[in-house]
C-alpha cells in the first residue's frame, strides 16, 4: 500500500521505517529538511536503538522517501497517518498541530480521486478524531466522513524499544469511522502477529490513555507505598513491593518458572516517572475529564504524588549532611529511564534545581543525554555536566542515583570510596545493594527505606 505519515518525530518515523520494512510504500512529510534529508540519506535523525538500520533496509529496496510537502503526499497515498505532536497546554493537550495538518490533509483530499484512509495515530483526548479533526478534513476537502476513511491508530511505543513494540505488537488498536477505515486499516497491519480490537474512534483514543495511566498509577502507587514505609521507619518498600509481586496473579509460574510479566517493573519505588508520555497523557485525560464535569481522583493523586516524589532528596540530603552550600554532589544518570537521551519530564530536573536552590555544587552524569540535559537548563557556576562519571564523583561528598543506567549500578563500593570525599549514596531507584556498600563505611540511603531518617537512626 502507498502510505503517507506526517510528522516524522519518534512516533511517524519509527511507523514509517516500519511499515516500510514490511513492504509498504512509505513517504514521511516533516517541516523540518533536515529530518527530511537525514531520512533521504537513510540516517536517522533521532536515537532509537534498531531504527537506522531499518531505515537504511528500506531506504535502499526504495520503500521509503521523505519530503517537506503534504500535497503530493496525500493525493498519492492509500492511507494518511497523522504523527505529529500534541504537547501540553494549560488546557490539556495542543491540538493545534493535529488540525493544521488534518486542514491541510482535507485540502489536499479535494483534488485527490481515489479513496483514502486519514488515520490519526497522535495521542489525542477521547472525540478528537471524531469531532475537531473530522471537522477539519471535511472543511478542507468539502466531503464528508465516508467518502473519505477516517481511523483511530493509537501508538504503544516504548522509547528504546520502539522498533521492536512496533513490530511485534501485543494489540493493534483500530478506531474506525466506518467499515471501510476497518478494511483498509486492517489490510495495513497484515501480516503482523497480533489481536487486532476493532472500536469506535473515541473508545481508541480513550484506550491508548488508559493504559498509560494504569502503569503510570502503579508507579505512583508504589512511591506511595514508600512514604509509608519511610514515615513507619525500619520497613523497607523493596522487601514490601517484592513480595507483593510474587502473588501468582501479577507473577504466574509456568513450568515452575515465574514469568515476571513487565507489568511488575512499574511496581518498583523510585523518584517517579517522566518522559514524553506519562505525565502528558495523564494530565491531559485530568483535564478532559473534568471538563466533561467528572473530578478524576485517581489521575490527580497520581500526578501530586509524581510531582513530590523528586523533591524528597534534597530535604533527604540535608537531613544527613546538613547544610549543601558549597558541597559536590553528583547527580547520577539525566535522562527520564536509561537506554535512552530524553530529558522530557526527568526527575533529575527537579532534584538539580533544588539541589542549586540548596547552592549545593552540581555535577549531573549521563552517557547520552548532557547535550539535551544543557538544553533545558543551562550549565551555570554550580552546575556542570559530564559524561564522565568517575570525574563526577572525585571529592563528591553525596551520589545521587537518579536513572538506573547498567554502568552506575555497577560502580562498587570501593570505587565509590576511593574517589569520594564523604561516601554517601543516595539510591533514587533501589537499584544497589545496601549491605556491600554499607559494609564498606558508605552511608545508604534509599527511597522507600531510610530516608527520612536522621544519621545513625536506622539499623
Ligand atoms: C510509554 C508507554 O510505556 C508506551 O506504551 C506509550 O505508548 C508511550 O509512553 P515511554 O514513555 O517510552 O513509553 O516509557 P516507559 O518505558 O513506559 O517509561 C515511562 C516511565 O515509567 C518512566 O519514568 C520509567 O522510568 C518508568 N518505568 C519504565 C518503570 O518504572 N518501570 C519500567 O519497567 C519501565
Amino acid at each position: 500500500m502507498k502510505i503517507s505519515i506526517i510528522g516524522a518525530g519518534y512516533v511517524g518515523l519509527v511507523t514509517g521505517a516500519c511499515l516500510a520494512f514490511r513492504g509498504h510504500r512509505i513517504t514521511c512529510v516533516d517541516k523540518k529538511p533536515e529530518v527530511v534529508k537525514a531520512i533521504n540519506t537513510m540516517r536517522s535523525p533521532l536515537h532509537e536503538p534498531g531504527l537506522e538500520d531499518i531505515l537504511r533496509q528500506a531506504g535502499q529496496r526504495g520503500y521509503l522517501q521523505a519530503q517537506t510537502e503534504i500535497k503530493s503526499a496525500v493525493i498519492d497515498a492509500d492511507v494518511v497517518i497523522i504523527a505529529v505532536g500534541t504537547p501540553s497546554c494549560d488546557q490539556g493537550i495542543d491540538l493545534s498541530h493535529v488540525l493544521d495538518c488534518a486542514r491541510e490533509i482535507g485540502t489536499a483530499l479535494k483534488e485527490k480521486q481515489d479513496y483514502c484512509v486519514v488515520a490519526v495515530k497522535s495521542t489525542v483526548v477521547p472525540t478528537t478524531t471524531g469531532t475537531a479533526v473530522r471537522a477539519a478534513l471535511e472543511a478542507g476537502s468539502g466531503r464528508k466522513a465516508g467518502e473519505f476513511g477516517l481511523a483511530m491508530n493509537p501508538e504503544f511505543l516504548r522509547e528504546g524499544n520502539a522498533v521492536e513494540d512496533f513490530m511485534y505488537p501485543d494489540r493493534i488498536v483500530i478506531g474506525g469511522f466506518d467499515q471501510q477505515s476497518f478494511s483498509v486499516m486492517e489490510k495495513v497491519y497484515a501480516g503482523f502477529d497480533a489481536p487486532i480490537v476493532r472500536v469506535d474512534l473515541a473508545t481508541a483514543e480513550m484506550i491508548k490513555y488508559a493504559s498509560n495511566a494504569l502503569l503510570a498509577v502503579l508507579i505512583s502507587y508504589s512511591n506511595e507505598i514508600a512514604s509509608i514505609c519511610e514515615a513507619a521507619g525500619k520497613i523497607d518498600v523493596r522487601d514490601v513491593l517484592e513480595a507483593v509481586t510474587l502473588d501468582k496473579r501479577f507473577n504466574p509460574r509456568v513450568q515452575g518458572e515465574l514469568v515476571n510479566p513487565g507489568l511488575i517493573s512499574y511496581l518498583r519505588a523510585g523518584c517517579g516517572f517522566g518522559g514524553s508520555c506519562f505525565p502528558k497523557d495523564l494530565s491531559a485525560l485530568a483535564a478532559f475529564s473534568r471538563g466533561r464535569g467528572y473530578e478524576p481522583r485517581i489521575l490527580e493523586a497520581v500526578l501530586r504524588i509524581n510531582h513530590d516524589q523528586p523533591h524528597k532528596v534534597t530535604s533527604a540530603l540535608q537531613r544527613r549532611l546538613g547544610s549543601l552550600d558549597g558541597r559536590k554532589i553528583a547527580v547520577l544518570g539525566l535522562s527520564f529511564k536509561p537506554g535512552t537521551d530524553d530529558v522530557r519530564e526527568t526527575p533529575s530536573l527537579p532534584i538539580i534545581t533544588d539541589f542549586l536552590a540548596a547552592k549545593a555544587e552540581v555535577v549531573g552524569v549521563d552517557p547520552y543525554a548532557c547535550d539535551n540535559m544543557s538544553r533545558i537548563i543551562s550549565p551555570q557556576e554550580n552546575l556542570t555536566f559530564t559524561r564522565d562519571w568517575k570525574a563526577a564523583l572525585q571529592g563528591a561528598e553525596a551520589a545521587v542515583l537518579v536513572t538506573p543506567w547498567p554502568e552506575y549500578m555497577e560502580i562498587s563500593g570501593e570505587t565509590f570510596r576511593s574517589l569520594m570525599k564523604n561516601v554517601l549514596i543516595m539510591d533514587c531507584r533501589r537499584v544497589l545493594n545496601r549491605e556491600p556498600l554499607e559494609a564498606l563505611g558508605c552511608q545508604y540511603l534509599g527511597i522507600g527505606l531510610n530516608i527520612d531518617e536522621g544519621l545513625g537512626d536506622h539499623g
